[in-house]
């Protein structure tokens, strides 16, 4: 997105993200859960959360529902406001890095473009990608909110999978096949990638 602001000079500070790192103990970046409506992003990345903060990391977890109760209450699901919500989790994200916090985010991002944007803005090794994969029949059977089904009926329009697009991760660090482990194991080896790759220990 272009930049409307104008003069407008970045401020150098004092305390930077390595101190903040330090301070908490940790390694900061992002872990970036992408999939569809009731493919089990939620779900793991609580799990994943859950994990780390027992492990005395300093975590925070971004959730699509909640932040659009919020900070994005102003954005539906056209395509246009789609983009606008992940380029804003993108740059929230990257001030839970410069904090120190290891930021977990759990949206449909259904776009390639968007989820790049959201790499780039971040140092290498700093956005872990993971696939949260599961075919749409399976999210249908579980509807947990119930959307597929109003999706399917027309009730609601622009429904991802159904009338909207899912643009699948070409090379995600890591990908779950949610209809095939239990969310307790895949967040193990989500915690497992982080050790082995040397951002948690
Ligand atoms: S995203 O596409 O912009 O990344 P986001 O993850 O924030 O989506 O929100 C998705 C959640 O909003 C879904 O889990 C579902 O509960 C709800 N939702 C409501 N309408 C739609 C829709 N048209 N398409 C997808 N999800 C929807």
């Amino acid at each position: 997105m272009e930049n409307t602001a104008k003069n407008v000079f970045r401020q150098a500070v004092k305390i930077n993200k390595k101190d903040r790192q330090e301070k908490k103990g940790n390694k900061s970046f992002v872990i970036w859960f992408t999939g569809l409506s009731g493919s089990g992003k939620t779900s793991l990345a609580n799990e994943v959360e859950y994990l780390l903060y027992n492990r005395n990391l300093s975590t925070y977890l971004l959730d699509g529902d909640n932040i659009r109760l919020g900070l994005n209450r102003d954005l539906g699901f056209l395509p246009k406001d789609r983009k606008e919500n992940i380029r804003r989790i993108a740059e929230v994200s990257k001030l839970f890095v410069d904090a120190g916090i290891i930021c977990i985010t759990a949206f449909i991002s259904p776009y390639l473009s968007e989820r790049e944007f959201a790499r780039s803005i971040l140092e290498s090794q700093e956005f872990i990608e993971v696939y949260v994969k599961c075919p749409i029949e399976v999210c249908e059977t579980r509807d947990p909110k119930g959307l597929y089904k109003k999706a399917r009926s027309g009730e609601i329009i622009e429904f991802t999978g159904i009338s909207a697009p899912y643009e699948e991760p070409g090379n995600p660090e890591i990908t779950i096949e949610s209809h095939k482990v239990s969310i307790v194991d895949a967040a193990y080896q989500i915690v497992a990638y982080l050790i082995e790759n040397k951002l948690i220990h």
